[in-house]
């Protein structure tokens, strides 16, 4: 899946590794090269010189006037001359005052050239110190020295000594298959090191696509390994931020869609069961024929679960106001105590009825809060208290105060709640003793809306057992000092 624009790492580093090698490479060594260059001719310059002025030297005392030389003399030097040539890398040889060859260590085919015309001879002829340096045939570079014979304070010849050294051009051009060799061996390491580098450079990159394709297919699970230089540990971390993230809403996503369709399918069938019962009783009554006591009963029921789906309307609607409207709560100074009293008062009949006392004991702290949702609180508290208390028992509510906060608690002689009610009590349509029969109990709805009322004034509200049997409700909200 690689379109052709793109390049891997490795071909960029490559590209760069070979620029920067090559261009350093090539610059030093010209740098150096040229450095050689000037040292072997500057070395080659002293030797030439010093061989001219022990000629001159010689040749000057061998002078005999009149422009000749001391043919003794000639000849000693000739033959010394030409016999060391082989063994010496210059060309040494004497010219008279005109620039005539008169010896030559090259050989006798030598004597007698005009060197007249050349510019080092003109200056030693003049009496100073000549020098020149050509390029030969072979490309060799040739220096040429030449000395002024002085005798008697007049020029009376030149000592001229020259030689070849290498230059560049002949240093490559004789080094050029070692050069070759040292060329290809510096780009199959420049090849290894680029081939090391580049694996280890996207090693931690690599592994952070793997990642991500395989989060992009799905698996929001796959974490990246924070690992090789600063930006790419960052970029790692920053990915597994971000599945977090994904990982977190995704989840929530799909709780919520999962409590939608519970909450859909727990109230249809809420619903379900009234609807039949009024319906059943409905037809038979429809029929006809039905006895007088009967047809009396199946009104009744008719009436009951109407009711009933009343109340199971009100409560859905309850419940949605309040978790819709969290912090628009008109909150008022409220003390717990009046609305304990008046939860208990309205809901005499009930208790009453059901054969069982209600006790309020203590005082708490003003709170701020929305006295008739509070009431509802202790209202469904009370209603479920008094179901599960039996005939002559007592529920008692007791007011306090707990370091910075009011509680009210709801105690009863009930069954209590089994362990594994305890996490779900709270839970909308959540029943305890599923087996109860459902015209004594209600849609499992009181206590989520006790829950979301609570929720709404910023306090808790928690469910226990009590040590001598019963279960205790309690109701924790923010006091505020007075
Ligand atoms: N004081 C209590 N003692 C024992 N169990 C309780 C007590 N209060 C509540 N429960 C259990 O918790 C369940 C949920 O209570 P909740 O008030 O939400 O629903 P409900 O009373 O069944 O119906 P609704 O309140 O909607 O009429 C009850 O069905 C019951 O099993
Ligand atoms: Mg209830």
């Amino acid at each position: 899946m690689r379109s052709p624009g793109r390049t891997r790492i490795r071909t960029r580093l490559l590209a760069a590794f070979l620029i920067v090698a090559v261009t350093s490479a090539a610059g030093l060594s010209a740098y150096f090269l040229k450095e050689l260059e000037g040292f072997a001719l500057r070395k080659l310059e002293e030797r030439l010189h010093t061989e001219s002025l022990i000629v001159a030297e010689i040749v000057s005392e061998a002078y005999m006037g009149d422009g000749r030389l001391s043919s003794a003399e000639t000849d000693g030097l000739t033959t010394a001359l030409q016999a060391a040539g082989p063994d010496i890398f210059s060309r040494v040889r004497v010219l008279d005052a005109q620039g005539v060859a008169l010896v030559d260590s090259a050989g006798d085919d030598g004597v007698g050239e005009a060197y007249g015309e050349l510019s080092e001879i003109q200056t030693a002829l003049a009496g100073d110190y000549g020098a020149a340096t050509r390029v030969t045939a072979s490309d060799r570079v040739a220096l040429y020295i030449a000395e002024p014979i002085i005798h008697d304070g007049t020029v009376v010849g030149v000592a001229y000594s020259s030689s070849t050294t290498f230059s560049i051009v002949t240093l490559l051009q004789t080094y050029r298959t070692r050069l070759l060799v040292v060329v290809l061996l510096f780009v199959g390491v420049t090849f290894a090191l680029t081939e090391l580098l580049a694996r280890w450079l996207s090693a931690p990159l690599r592994d952070l696509s793997d990642g991500a394709q395989a989060f992009a297919a799905g698996d929001h699970s796959v974490r990246a390994t924070p690992m090789g230089s600063l930006e790419t540990r960052a970029v790692a971390e920053a990915f597994n931020a971000m599945g977090d993230e994904v990982e977190r809403v995704v989840r929530e996503l799909k709780d919520e869609e999962l409590r939608t369709t519970r909450f859909v399918s727990d109230v249809s069938h809420e619903l379900r069961t009234p609807l039949t019962a009024i319906r059943g009783a409905a037809e038979t009554l429809l029929e006809g024929d039905v006895p007088a006591d009967d047809e009396r009963r199946f009104l009744e029921t008719m009436v009951r679960e109407s009711d009933r789906l009343g109340r199971l309307a009100n409560d859905l609607l309850t419940l949605q106001r309040i978790e819709g409207a969290t912090g628009e709560l008109p909150l008022r100074r409220v003390r717990l105590r009046v609305i304990a009293e008046r939860a208990a008062e309205s809901l005499e009949p009930l208790t009453d009825g059901r054969g069982v006392s209600v006790t309020i004991a203590g005082e708490g702290p003003t709170v701020l809060g929305d006295s008739d949702r509070l009431q509802q609180v202790v209202g469904n508290l009370l209603d479920n208290a008094s179901r599960m208390t039996p005939k002559g028992g007592a529920i008692t509510i007791v007011l306090s105060r707990e370091n910075g906060f009011a509680t009210l608690s709801v105690l009863d002689e009930g069954p209590g709640i089994p362990e594994d009610a305890l996490p779900h009590l709270f839970d909308r349509f959540y029943r305890a003793q599923a087996s109860r029969d459902r015209s004594t109990g209600g849609a499992g709805l009181g206590l989520a809306i006790v829950h979301a009322i609570v929720q709404a004034h910023a306090g808790t509200i928690t469910a226990g057992n009590l040590p001598h049997g019963g279960s205790a409700f309690t109701l924790r909200l923010p006091a505020i000092d007075d």
